[in-house]
C-alpha cells in the first residue's frame, strides 16, 4: 500500500483526506468518529465570537439532482457555528489531545479589525490545534455582517488581516477563499502578499437551485422566502479545479501549498485535485450523502492508483499542472476525426442528432441505422462522445503525419504550431 502520509504546511497527517469545515466537524462527537473512520485530519466548523449566531429554524439545503436522483448539487443557507466559543474550544483541546496524529485545523471568521483577530487567536493555540483557517468564503448570511466573502472579494483586506493573522500566532494560517470572483488569482495572492501558508480552495458558489412554482419562494424556503445559498457538491468540481489550476500556475503564487475543496467525492476526485497542485484536498458534500466511511474508498483507491503507477504522493501532487495552458497555446495541428464501435452501438441515435442539429452533419444514419462518422465533415469537437450514453461506444482517433484531413484536404503536420503563429492570427508574425 502506498504511503499517503501528508505534511501539508508542516501540518501532519496520516493522509491527505481532510474533512472540509462544516456541519461534518461541527462538534466533537462528529469529529471522533470522522477521525475512527480514517479521516487525516479536520477544519472545525468555523468559530466566531459570542454572542453566537442562530440559524434559521426551517429548510437550510436546496438540491440538484441527476437523473438516478443522486446528489449532484447542494445549496445551504447555514451560518458558521451556533453553539458557544467556549464549548467548542474546550471539544476541540479534547479531541486533539486524544488524536495527536491528525491534523486539527480551526476555521475562524471575525470582523474585520485588528483586535477580534488578535484575541481569537491565542484561545485557539491553547487548544493545541495545528492550524487555523481564515473563512472568507461564506457566501451568505455572514457577508452581509461584513464578513465571510465580504472580505474574500477583496484583496485588499485579505492581505490585511492575513498579516495581523501572522502577527498575532505562531500557527499556520490558511486562508479559505470564495469563487465568487472574477479571477482568483487576486485574492490567492493577496493571501501570499499578506505572509498566509497557504490557501484552500473553494467555499460555496452562491446560488438559487429552484423556485417552487405553487408558492412562488425560491428553496429552501422559510416562510414563502428564500435567499441565496451557497452551492457545493460534484457539481461544483469544474469550476473549483480550474481555480486550483489557476493559482498553481500564476508566478506570483506558484509554490504556495493549496488545499484543493469542492466536490470531492471519490479517490478520483481526489488525485485530479493533488495532480492540478493541491497538496491535499477537504471534503464536505461527500460526507454529508454518504457518510464517513466514504473516505475509505478514498484511501484506497489513491493508494492503488500509486502503486499501479508506481508513484508517491509528492510525485502525484502538481504533475498536471506544467500541462494547464492558455488556449493560444494549443496544438493546431493535432487532428482526430470520431470513431464509432458499431459493436457497442445499441443505434439510440442520439449522436447522429447532435452532430445533425449543432455540430457539423458529420454522422450518417442509414435506413436500418447504422451510424457512421463522415470524415469529411468531422470537426473532431467530440460532442458525439459526450452524448453517446454508451461509454467508449464512441472514440477520438488521432490522424497521423503524412496523412491527409479529408475535411480541409490538408496533410496533417508533426511539428506543433499554435495560435500565435497561426496566419489567421492578426497579431501572428507570420501574417505581417
Ligand atoms: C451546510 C454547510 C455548511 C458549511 N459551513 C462552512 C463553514 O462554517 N465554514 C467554511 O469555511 N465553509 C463552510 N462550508 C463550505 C465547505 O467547507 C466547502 O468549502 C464546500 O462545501 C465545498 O466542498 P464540497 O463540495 O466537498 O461540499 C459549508 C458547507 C455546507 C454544505
Ligand atoms: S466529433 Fe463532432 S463533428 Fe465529429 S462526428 Fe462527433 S459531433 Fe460530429
Ligand atoms: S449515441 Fe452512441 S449508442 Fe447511440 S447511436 Fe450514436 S454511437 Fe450508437
Amino acid at each position: 500500500m502506498a504511503d499517503l502520509r501528508s505534511d501539508f504546511v508542516g501540518v501532519k497527517s496520516p493522509n491527505p483526506f481532510w474533512l472540509a469545515s462544516a456541519p461534518p466537524t461541527d462538534k466533537e462527537y462528529n469529529v471522533r468518529r470522522a477521525f475512527e473512520a480514517g479521516w487525516g485530519g479536520v477544519v472545525w466548523k468555523t468559530l466566531g465570537f459570542d454572542p453566537h449566531v442562530v440559524n434559521v429554524n426551517g429548510p437550510r439545503y436546496g438540491a440538484v439532482w441527476g437523473a438516478d436522483r443522486r446528489l449532484l448539487g447542494l445549496n445551504n443557507i447555514e451560518l458558521i457555528t451556533d453553539r458557544p466559543l467556549e464549548v467548542n474550544l474546550r471539544e476541540i483541546k479534547q479531541v486533539k489531545r486524544d488524536y495527536p496524529d491528525r491534523a486539527m485545523v480551526v476555521s475562524l471568521m471575525v470582523p474585520c479589525e485588528e483586535d477580534p483577530w488578535k484575541k481569537i487567536l491565542p484561545l485557539v493555540e491553547e487548544t493545541g490545534a495545528d492550524a487555523v483557517e481564515l473563512n472568507f468564503g461564506c457566501p451568505h448570511g455572514m457577508s452581509e455582517r461584513g464578513m465571510g466573502s465580504a472580505v474574500g472579494q477583496v484583496p485588499e483586506y485579505i492581505e490585511m488581516v492575513a498579516r495581523w493573522c501572522k502577527q498575532h500566532t505562531r500557527m499556520p494560517v490558511i486562508v479559505k477563499l470564495t469563487p465568487n470572483i472574477t479571477d482568483i488569482r487576486y485574492p490567492a495572492r493577496a493571501a501570499h502578499a499578506g505572509g498566509a501558508d497557504a490557501v484552500s480552495l473553494i467555499n460555496t458558489i452562491s446560488s438559487i437551485t429552484s423556485v417552487n412554482l405553487d408558492s412562488f419562494s425560491p428553496e429552501p424556503s422559510i416562510d414563502g422566502k428564500g435567499s441565496h445559498g451557497g452551492y457545493c457538491g460534484p457539481a461544483v468540481k469544474p469550476i473549483a479545479l480550474n481555480m486550483v489550476a489557476e493559482i498553481a500556475r500564476d508566478a506570483e503564487t506558484a509554490g504556495m501549498p493549496i488545499s484543493g475543496i469542492g466536490g470531492v467525492t471519490t479517490w478520483r476526485d481526489a488525485a485530479e485535485f493533488l495532480a492540478l497542485g493541491a497538496g491535499n484536498v477537504q471534503v464536505c458534500t461527500a460526507a454529508m450523502t454518504y457518510g464517513f466511511k466514504v473516505v475509505q474508498e478514498m484511501i484506497s483507491g489513491l493508494s492503488q492508483y500509486l502503486d499501479e503507477k508506481d508513484m508517491t504522493l509528492d510525485d502525484l501532487i502538481g504533475r498536471a499542472t506544467p500541462n494547464v495552458t492558455d488556449w493560444q497555446y494549443l496544438n493546431l495541428n493535432y487532428v482526430t476525426k470520431a470513431r464509432i464501435d458499431q459493436d457497442s452501438c445499441i443505434k439510440c441515435g442520439r449522436c447522429y442528432a447532435a452532430c445533425e442539429d449543432t455540430s457539423h452533419q458529420a454522422i450518417s444514419m442509414s435506413a436500418d441505422r447504422v451510424f457512421e462518422v463522415i470524415d469529411a465533415e468531422c470537426v473532431a469537437c467530440n460532442l458525439c462522445v459526450n452524448v453517446c450514453p454508451v461509454e467508449d461506444c464512441i472514440t477520438m482517433v488521432e490522424m497521423q503525419p503524412g496523412e491527409v484531413d479529408p475535411r480541409t484536404g490538408k496533410v496533417v503536420e508533426k511539428d506543433y504550431a499554435n495560435w500565435t503563429t497561426h496566419p489567421n492570427n492578426p497579431a501572428s508574425q507570420a501574417a505581417e
